[in-house]
């Protein structure tokens, strides 16, 4: 695929045909997503992981849609060739089927993003096909849906005995016949992964869930070692709380000494 050209919910289900794995990080901010889609991932997730990784929150549940509109506009703005999906927050999308096409509306046109995810299994299939039909693609998302933390009773692996195994099957068969184009398998075992992914024709995109899926996602600043956050699916792909701090130290040593501004950062 030619860099220039964007991303589409076709190019990721070709992608699938083609043995090809789909990168997918979260992006939040402007210079991160447009780095992000300068390395070439496919797809940026504004997600409610913002929340967290963004705010500093314990979880996602306090995210509002006014939040994952105003980084989905910004990172949509960064991204030249990656396609840019919103996540539905918290009550966003449970409610009422008309406020979840509402919703997902705003996070299209306002937050100019090409595609929604959201979490849950067939109980949400109502929801997706009104939001299809309203011309917006929808990303399924199962397994440990972080929205449902309190209900699993913390952030714990899924699917690790049969009937829940089971569940997450025909979760994902209800996602893709409901007519999602690509489903987030989060922190579940690698053979159930594996057995999903080969059991549908849509990508998986797996976070704790093994290397056989379609795809991976990882929470950015996580990944970069920003968050000091550590799991044992997850990769430090850099230490940037490092290269961070180190950067405040000389600048505040600079600062302190009164070596910071230098004759070049002065104008005369
Ligand atoms: O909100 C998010 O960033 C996500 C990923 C962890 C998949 O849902």
């Amino acid at each position: 695929m030619p860099k220039s050209q964007r991303v589409t919910v076709h190019a990721l289900r070709s992608m699938k045909e083609a043995g090809k794995k789909i990168a997918m990080l979260t992006a939040y901010d402007y210079y991160t997503a447009r780095l992000l889609d300068e390395a070439g991932v496919d797809v940026l997730l504004v997600g409610d992981t913002v929340g967290m990784a963004f705010a500093g929150h314990e979880t996602t549940l306090g995210v509002r849609l006014q939040h994952i509109v105003y980084h989905a506009e910004i990172v949509s703005r960064a991204a030249r060739r990656a396609m840019v999906v919103a996540d539905m927050p918290f009550l966003t999308y449970q409610l009422t089927i008309e406020t979840a096409v509402e919703n997902a509306g705003r996070l299209i046109q306002d937050g100019k993003a090409h595609a929604v995810k959201l979490e849950g299994g067939r109980a949400m299939v109502p929801v997706i096909k009104r939001i299809l039909r309203a011309g917006i693609p929808v990303m399924g998302h199962i397994g440990l849906t972080p929205q449902a933390v309190h209900r699993f009773g913390g952030f714990r692996v899924q699917g690790k005995d049969p009937e829940s195994a089971m569940r997450l099957k025909e979760a994902a068969k209800a996602l893709e016949e409901a007519g999602c184009f690509a489903i987030v398998l989060e922190a579940i075992p690698r053979r159930l992964a594996a057995e999903i992914t080969e059991q549908l024709q849509i990508p998986t995109i797996g976070i704790g869930a093994g290397p056989d899926c379609d795809g991976q996602v990882l929470v950015t600043p996580d990944m970069l070692g920003l968050t000091g956050f550590t799991a044992r699916y997850l990769k430090h792909y850099a230490s940037l709380r490092d290269v961070i701090r180190e950067a405040a130290r000389r600048y505040v040593d600079e600062v302190k000494q009164g070596l910071f501004p230098g004759p070049e950062h002065c104008y005369e």
